[in-house]
């Protein structure tokens, strides 16, 4: 049937509506008039899927990669990269006009310096594959495996890296992971590489196998690479592949990241941003606009391997961050002696409890949780303790918007900037800065 769609959704997908129902189309824009087939996904919901563009939507493009449609990331390829900073800016906007009673500013979308190629770490299924290794991605929506050779987003010395591996597989008779006769090995590999393509590889393997072989013959291979691990994870459902023990094979126990001289020491299961040149932006206008003062004391939550608080404390007197990950705490105090930090203290806990145990005076509050956003005991240890400033950097509108309605009672918005970190997708980043009212 013709459906005309009104708006995107939360998952970059067009919207139309049919019997005063939502029709869920993926790879369509706002405006566009669009021929689709009609049908219940598993949620019960109507999804379309175009068999025609009837009317394109001036914004509309020629998508780049050859897998656009199948595979769910790249979900906004179909739109010109202006307009996806567009939608990036209205989709924070909606969430603060839902929650807030005040019309905020939504400042322009920082757009980032390369639109493709940008991904910094990639976690890729590996499989037998009529015969052969192969590497790929999964079909949207589903567990299918879908081979490929090269991503779009992907920095091209990560898929290099895959390759080179996978023939040597090949070639040492070493087998990717089967999921239907759940036989063979190598179940993915996680990859990631530094700003000077310098790269950290780890199998993750369903079942032991020795790689010496292997990893000799693939650092002779590539010689971007600086560091091999290995982990084991037999699960067929857990997601959190790197979540096991890591051992490590070859070379270097970190990856050395440097932004802007501060270097960052990462494991292959600490968490980073995932493109690296707008990572730099990210800091740089958190110091930019933070307007932090030499005797101020802040709290850097969520902290990863310290990049924020390392970008900070040469401004201030003290800062204080906490992380989850304990191996990203201690790759922090080892990166504190590179980077000549006595005033970063890295703390391992989880924010929730560790927050009202900490006994400190905050002057600021930084914050860069996951996608739930702040807890209901973060949000009430902020309103009481009460900091002159804070500073929420966010990967969910939509949680971002729930937080700031809390914290609101308390706090003016002073400015909110929208980033690209994920160009071609509908991830949306963005930076709040507040202070108390
Ligand atoms: C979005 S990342 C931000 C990291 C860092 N600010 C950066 O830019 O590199 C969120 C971090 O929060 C950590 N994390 C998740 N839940 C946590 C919790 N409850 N307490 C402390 N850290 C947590 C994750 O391990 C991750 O390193």
């Amino acid at each position: 049937m013709k459906l005309e769609i009104l708006k995107v959704g939360n998952d970059g997908e067009g919207i139309g509506y049919y019997n005063n129902r939502p029709v869920f189309v993926y790879y369509a824009y706002k405006g566009e008039i669009v021929d689709v087939n009609i049908t219940k996904n598993k949620r019960g919901a109507y999804e379309g899927t175009i068999n025609k563009i009837i009317k394109p939507s001036l914004h509309r493009v020629e998508p780049k990669c050859p897998f656009y449609g199948k595979v769910g990331t790249t979900n906004l390829m179909h739109i010109s990269y202006e307009e996806q900073l567009r939608y990036k800016k209205d989709f924070v906007k909606f969430h603060f006009d839902k929650n807030l009673k005040e019309d905020i500013l939504i400042e322009d979308t920082i757009k980032s310096p390369n639109e493709f190629e940008y991904r910094n770490k990639i976690t890729v299924p590996v499989r037998l594959y009529k015969g052969k290794n192969k590497m790929g991605l999964y079909l949207r929506n589903t567990n299918i495996f879908f081979p490929i050779r090269h991503y779009i987003i992907h920095q091209p010395e990560l898929d290099e890296a895959a390759n080179d591996a996978l023939l040597l597989m090949d070639k040492l008779n070493i087998e990717g992971y089967d999921d239907q006769k759940r036989s063979g090995y190598v179940k993915n590999f996680s990859i990631r590489v530094n700003e000077k393509g310098e790269i950290q590889f780890t199998f993750v393997l369903d079942k032991d196998i020795d790689l010496t072989k292997l990893v000799s013959e693939l650092v002779i291979a590539n010689k971007n690479i600086v560091s091999i691990y290995k982990t084991i994870n037999d699960s067929r459902t857990n997601r959190d592949l790197l979540g096991g023990k890591l051992i490590k094979l070859y070379g270097e126990k970190y990856l050395k990241m440097t932004l802007n001289h501060n270097v960052f020491l990462l494991t292959p299961d600490s968490f980073f941003q995932i493109n690296t040149k707008q990572a730099e932006t990210l800091f740089n206008t958190i110091i930019k606009y933070g307007n932090f003062k030499a005797d101020e004391v802040v709290l850097d939550a969520y902290s990863g391997v310290g990049t924020i608080g390392t970008y900070i404390s040469p401004f201030v007197k003290e800062v204080v961050a906490i992380e989850i990950v304990s191996k990203a705490v201690e790759a922090n105090i080892e990166a504190n002696k590179i980077n000549l930090r006595t005033n970063l203290i890295p703390l391992v806990g989880d924010v929730v409890e560790m927050v009202s145990k900490l006994n400190r005076k905050f002057d600021v509050m930084v914050f860069d949780p996951p996608r739930e956003g702040l807890k209901e005991e973060v949000l009430k240890f902020i309103l009481k303790q009460a900091p002159k400033r804070i500073i929420y950097t966010s990967c969910n509108p939509e949680t971002l918007g729930t937080d700031l309605k809390v914290l609101t009672k308390k706090y003016k918005i002073d400015k909110v900037i929208p980033l690209d970190m994920f160009p071609q997708t509908s991830h949306t980043e963005s930076i709040t800065f507040m202070s108390r009212k």
